[in-house]
């Protein structure tokens, strides 16, 4: 399995990008990861749908690659960061070409706040729906960050919060498996149906 780590933040020690490593390290053998860069994206403008820039051909061609994307989206006054939506536009368009269309998210964040970047998880979760992108519902991973929640090579240092996170990337492989399973499933049905034609 081919899986996407893309982390909305810009910030060069973000600890949405460290969540992402640590659960990488949870995640093993079991999945091929992918950094999805979205720093070198342009803002996004619609004039841009008559001939996308390198940068956003790329990002739209890497994403296409994938069979699962993991997002960590820090929260910026109460919203995903723009990075993040610029990032969700370039990837929906020009209409008709969505390339999160069927590839299944698994969304997590953390901040030093209580509240976990839930308000901002919420929002991603209502832009995936729209783009079609079926996300893992449960568990949330709303995390108020720590420093001392990792190690110095980037793990998890409590147990708890280990296995908490253990069990996230259970059920996300799970879902995009299960996922994948369909598309080969529904492409079978259609070339069967080609076939038969
Ligand atoms: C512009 C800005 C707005 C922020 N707004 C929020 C917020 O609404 N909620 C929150 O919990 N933290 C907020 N924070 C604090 C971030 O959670 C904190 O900076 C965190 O480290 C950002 O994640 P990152 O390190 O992955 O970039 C904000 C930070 C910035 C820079």
């Amino acid at each position: 399995m081919r899986i996407g780590t893309l982390s909305g933040s810009l910030a060069s020690d973000s600890i949405n990008s460290a969540l992402l490593g640590a659960i990488g390290h949870l995640v093993g053998e079991r999945a091929e990861l992918v950094p999805v860069p979205i720093d070198a994206l342009p803002l996004y403008g619609r004039d841009a749908d008559a001939g996308h820039p390198a940068s956003a051909l790329a990002f739209r061609e890497l994403v296409r690659g994938l069979d699962g994307l993991m997002i960590a989206t820090p929260e910026y006054n109460r919203a995903i960061p723009a990075a993040l939506k610029n990032a969700l536009e370039w990837g929906s368009r020009p209409a008709g070409e969505n390339v999160f269309a069927g590839l299944p998210v698994g969304i997590v964040g953390a901040s030093p706040g209580a509240i976990g970047t839930a308000l901002a998880q919420q929002q991603l979760r209502s832009g995936l729906a729209f783009l079609d992108a079926p996300t893992l519902g449960q568990p949330e991973v709303t995390l108020q960050w720590r420093a001392e929640m990792l190690d110095a090579e980037g793990r998890i240092s409590n147990a708890g919060t280990r296995a908490f996170l253990g069990g996230w990337a259970d059920r996300f492989l799970a879902h995009v498996a299960m996922h994948a399973a369909a598309r080969a499933a529904a492409s079978g049905k259609a070339a069967a149906a080609e076939v038969a034609a």
